[in-house]
């Protein structure tokens, strides 16, 4: 039977362009419309400059019509009153996406829009709007990151039911304090308090995912979420469900407390083979 699921691990760079290249090749080995995932924070960082600069390498000399087949959909977005669609706040996934994944030439970007008055009508368009992609999209791809403590996708918090759609969510605790640490200069007050996200169940659908997570703070939360019983209290967990092909993605900080023998070294994927074998 082809394997589906692969654990890698390498430095930050090294797992940053494996993740790169399994986008890559998933891309160019697809028939027909891609949807591209894309999640925010600090993991896909690297991943998406190793993404935007190959795939411009690769792209040149190709038809210059290939845009028209690559689309991108967010994960989530904060709920941020007050700001509007010509007065973005600062930390807006919508700018940070913008200035990264988003300047890769494509068809169309979709994030729930933060500055809506009515989070909970808003996520139900999102929820359509995500549908309308997914039937306009052969192939599915969805990046992943995963929260230090807590191991929430997206922003679906422990306790989401792993079926889950697009929902408002009120962030945990454990959320508010890593995000104002990483984003907001340590202060809390900053941080949204709400986010409309992608349900568990809408992440479960993607024909490909990678799961990326790097440093130290992540390897007993990546442990828990792949080596232990799935529970609804980590939300990661449900990728243990997960029948689509999966790429945990990790560096050797994250990887820590994993055993060594479920690795398979990166030279030995023949990423471009796995991914055609597994969507042709
Ligand atoms: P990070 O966030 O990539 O900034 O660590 C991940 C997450 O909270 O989902």
């Amino acid at each position: 039977m082809q394997q589906n699921r692969f654990f890698v691990r390498g430095s930050k760079q090294a797992a940053s362009e494996f993740a790169a290249k399994v986008f890559l090749e998933a891309f160019w080995n697809s028939t027909g419309n891609f949807l591209f995932g894309t999640a925010t924070g600090q993991t896909p960082v690297l991943t998406y400059q190793n993404f935007a600069k190959i795939h411009r390498d690769k792209a040149e000399g190709e038809p210059e019509d290939f845009a028209d087949f690559l689309r991108f959909i967010q994960l989530d977005n904060y709920v941020s009153p007050g700001s509007s669609a010509d007065n973005l706040p600062w930390y807006s996934y919508e700018r940070e996406l913008s200035e990264s994944i988003w300047r890769v030439p494509n068809s169309g970007m979709y994030i729930p829009r933060e500055y809506t008055g009515n989070p909970e009508k808003e996520a139900e368009e999102y929820r359509k709007l995500r549908q309308a992609q997914l039937n306009w999209a052969n192939t599915y791809m969805q990046i992943l990151g995963i929260g230090d403590e807590d191991g929430h996708i997206a922003f679906n918090m422990p306790g989401t039911p792993f079926d889950s759609t697009v929902h408002v969510v009120d962030l945990n605790q454990e959320t508010i304090t890593a995000n104002a640490n990483k984003f907001f200069g340590g202060d809390k007050s900053l941080v949204p308090k709400r986010a409309i996200t992608t349900g568990i169940g809408d992440i479960l659908k993607a024909n490909i995912i990678v799961f990326e997570a790097l440093g130290s703070k992540k390897a007993s939360i990546v442990k828990k979420a792949f080596f232990e019983e799935p529970t609804e209290q980590v939300p990661a967990s449900a990728l243990q469900y997960y029948g689509g092909l999966l790429f945990v993605v990790l560096d050797d900080e994250a990887a820590a407390e994993i055993p060594k023998e479920a690795f398979t070294p990166m030279e030995e994927i023949d990423i471009a083979k796995t991914v055609s074998d597994f969507l042709n």
